[in-house]
């Protein structure tokens, strides 16, 4: 890497400017770095925080020398919900448990679950019949949380849905707050409203993820999914079996992760496909051309879907559920000339990388042709990073998307939903990226 001078902002200026992240921080990356390029530093009071965009950085830090990125701030917000959870553990622990997570992942693994995706999709199709309006975003988190419920832990997490809906997101919310307040963030221990709200949620998501558990246990079924592998697994290196607050850890994390990420990107799949009519018409036809008039959709029809599954990248590129990545520097380094002490903030913000012009034409503008393959050959390396990239990618990104994919054609086999007129949309960048208002849809059907 070349040495170069990057922009930086120190004292009163960093911290007057690091208050707007909090209320706009999706423009507030955005503006950065249309305004000051693709690398710059904030200097907030002993702090250090690189923003980088670039995509030679951004291999460098999460794939060449990942060893000195742990996971930062941000995570360990969210480990007061998932604890030492695969999304926020580091080290031996994380490698261990990524191995043993790794197995209900496999190919066979998700054609067996692509049942299930299926299944689940035909259900809500069938209740759409008898409906009129929706909001689409709570049929996808109740849709995506059953699914993961039954393939990874085997069970019908019904029951749960609507209590576990509420107090995720009230936690994701305060959670959110937290991370994007520090360094200036109310210590946990003081019981202000956020605080109380999130330890409040948490302790009512424990109860769910406590039952679930206990079930599991108390009915001695074996089965080869995730939950079976948390309980009964045994460490070969110290032959004990996964404490119960790692399970309990594991499950939430699961659980999370799980659901809401794809169940925020089929909910902005539809919402473009509302806003987008032509493209829309054109993978109903995609969609009923391919795949049976009725019954059982499996990966062999999904892969012939070469419009609708270049729709859902572009929908993951302009609003890609996981908006922002963060990291932590261990010992110091060098990126691009530029010294980065220890213990600096590195902070990726997916929704800007995918949206920077010197490597995306029109970047506001919805054109799945973005991704023929012509077009993806040509493309920069980590340019489009979804899921992450290096050892910590998502495990769960086949899984996703061979799910979302199941989910549109099912639903767009039998219904067209657009959205309702006057209904609000705007971005809400939680933990993940969510519509703010929900995102009201009328059924249509043919
Ligand atoms: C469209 C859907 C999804 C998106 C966009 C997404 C995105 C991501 C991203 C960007 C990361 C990396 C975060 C980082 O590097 O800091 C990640 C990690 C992770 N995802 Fe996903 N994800 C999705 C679906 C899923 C599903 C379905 C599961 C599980 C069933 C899952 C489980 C996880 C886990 C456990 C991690 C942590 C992995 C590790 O650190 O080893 N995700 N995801």
């Amino acid at each position: 890497m070349e040495n170069s001078k990057i922009p930086k902002f120190k004292g009163w200026k960093a911290f007057k400017k690091s208050l707007q992240i909090p209320k706009d921080p999706l423009n507030f990356f955005l503006n950065d770095l249309k305004t000051y390029g693709d690398f710059i530093k904030y200097k907030i009071f002993h702090l250090n925080y690189y923003f980088i965009f670039d995509p030679d950085i951004i291999r460098y830090v999460l794939q060449e020398n990942n060893s000195n990125y742990k996971k930062s701030i941000f995570y360990k917000e969210l480990a007061r919900l998932t604890g030492k959870g695969l999304i926020a553990s580091e080290g031996k622990l994380w490698k261990k448990n990524r191995r043993l997570a790794q197995k209900a992942f496999k190919k066979s693994s998700i054609e067996e679950f692509s049942k299930i995706f299926y299944e689940e999709a035909e259900l809500l199709s069938d209740e759409w019949n008898e409906k009129k309006e929706i909001d689409i975003s709570k049929e996808m988190m109740k849709l995506t949380f059953q699914i993961v419920g039954r393939a990874l832990f085997s069970a019908n997490l019904d029951s749960y849905i609507k209590i576990m809906d509420e107090n995720l997101s009230n936690a994701v919310e305060c959670i959110t707050k937290r991370a994007t307040s520090y360094p200036t963030t109310i210590p946990y221990f003081i019981p202000n409203k956020t605080n109380r709200s999130l330890k409040k949620a948490i302790i009512e998501i424990d109860k769910i993820v406590n039952e679930i558990i206990s079930n599991r246990i108390s009915s001695k079924i074996r089965t080869n999914d995730l939950l079976d592998s948390l309980i009964y697994s045994i460490d070969e290196e110290t032959g004990e079996s996964m404490d119960p607050k790692q399970i309990r850890d594991e499950t939430i994390t699961f659980l999370f992760a799980g659901h809401e990420t794809t169940s925020n990107a089929l909910t902005w799949t539809f919402y473009l496909l509302s806003e987008h009519p032509e493209i829309r018409k054109k993978v109903i036809e995609e969609i009923k051309n391919n795949i049976p008039k009725e019954g059982r959709i499996t990966i062999k029809d999904i892969e012939k879907l070469d419009l609708t599954s270049r729709v859902l990248k572009e929908s993951m590129r302009l609003l890609p559920p996981v908006w922002i990545i963060e990291r932590n520097s261990i010992g110091e380094d060098v990126l691009r000339g530029e010294k980065i002490p220890a213990g600096s903030i590195v902070t990726i913000c997916t929704y800007a990388v995918h949206r920077n012009p010197k490597f995306w034409t029109n970047p506001d503008e919805f054109d799945p042709d973005r991704f023929l393959p012509k077009e993806e050959s040509k493309r920069y390396h980590f340019t489009y990073i979804p899921f992450g990239a290096g050892p910590r990618v998502c495990i769960g990104n086949n899984f996703a998307f061979t799910e979302a994919m199941i989910i549109l054609a099912c639903l767009y086999r039998n219904h067209e939903p657009t959205l309702m007129t006057s209904h609000p949309v705007e971005m809400e960048p939680l933990v993940t990226l969510r519509p703010k208002y929900g995102m009201k849809m009328v059924l249509g059907k043919d």
